[in-house]
């Protein structure tokens, strides 16, 4: 389910949100009897192990569900359904795996981190396009707690990108590790003029969790990881904006007052997002994989 709140002009918050039910395990699945033939396929996938086998059929033995949908997306026979994840709200796969092993490589390898934009607005409708994957990112329990802040007002643009570099300027100041880097980084931005922040992408996407979710930031950077790969597919490029993360993260205010998110959650994770003004033809190459066998 998604919502949209408007917190201030060119502000938005998307809010995609698993609504709570009724939670009376007794209630929470049916099976049509005359369908199952008790494969047990739906109890072996279960993370809870809420179900066990009946003479009637797998049947809710502990309240543990995390409304994955497991149990009902496995079934061969269509003959099980779950009020917390309901089969009317389940596509039906038509192949699996969706992509052949070298089509997925070189899709997954193509994905830049695109730093030049074109001067060109992306209609809001594509920005919620690129959104609606990053629900199907895994989630901690699958909490899918990830609120989204939209931005796209160019002076507020302007205005993060300008508290980021005081932020940094701050951190210099105060003898950072991260001084000799961000002094360099502070520099051209204030001799050139050049957005070394947010790169005058036309929009930021930011992620935020609540605060008392101990895996919200992990759960939005999967969830933005999902969007960077899909934005290939829309024509859209983006990039990480780390250096906005970490000056929220730190708490700075001028930053934060910007953003005026409401008490409860956090940033976990930005990207910038726009048309790309370059085709790359070359894939980079990475350090050679590390890996150890035990
Ligand atoms: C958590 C994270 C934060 C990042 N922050 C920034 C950033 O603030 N600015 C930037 O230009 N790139 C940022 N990047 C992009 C990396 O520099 C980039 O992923 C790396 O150079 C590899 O290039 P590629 O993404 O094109 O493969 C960030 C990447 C990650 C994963």
């Amino acid at each position: 389910m998604l919502n949209v709140m408007l917190i201030q002009k060119n502000v938005y918050i998307l809010v995609f949100s698993v609504f709570p039910r009724k939670d009376d395990s007794m209630d929470l699945v049916s099976v049509n009897r005359e369908k199952c033939v008790k494969c047990g396929f739906c109890i072996n996938v279960c993370p809870g192990g809420v179900l066990g086998m009946t003479s009637d059929g797998p049947q809710p033995i502990n309240r543990a569900c995390i409304r994955c949908g497991h149990c009902v997306a496995v079934c061969p026979e269509d003959a099980i359904d779950n009020v917390k994840a309901p089969i009317a709200d389940q596509a039906a796969v038509s192949k699996f795996p969706v992509l052949d092993a070298e089509t997925a490589y070189e899709f997954m390898r193509s994905r830049r981190s695109v730093r030049c934009y074109e001067n060109v607005e992306v209609p809001r409708e594509k920005l919620l396009q690129l959104l609606e994957i990053a629900r199907f990112a895994p989630s901690a329990g699958n909490s899918q707690s990830v609120a989204y802040v939209v931005v796209t007002d160019k002076e507020k643009l302007k205005q993060l990108t300008e508290a980021t570099v005081n932020w940094m300027a701050k951190e210099v100041e105060n003898g950072s590790l991260m001084g000799q880097y961000f002094s360099g980084v502070i520099n051209h931005y204030r001799e050139t003029g050049t957005d070394v922040i947010l790169r005058d992408a036309p929009a930021l996407i930011i992620a935020t969790a609540p605060r008392n979710l101990a895996r919200g930031r992990d759960n939005s950077h999967f969830a933005l990881a999902y969007a960077e790969l899909y934005a290939t597919t829309l024509d859209l490029g983006s990039c990480w904006a780390g250096f906005l993360e970490g000056c929220a993260a730190s708490g700075f205010q001028p930053l934060l007052d910007i953003l005026n998110l409401p008490e409860s959650n956090h940033v976990t994770g930005a990207i910038m997002v726009g048309y790309p003004k370059y085709t790359y033809r070359r894939l980079p190459n990475r350090r050679p994989l590390n890996v150890t066998w035990l």
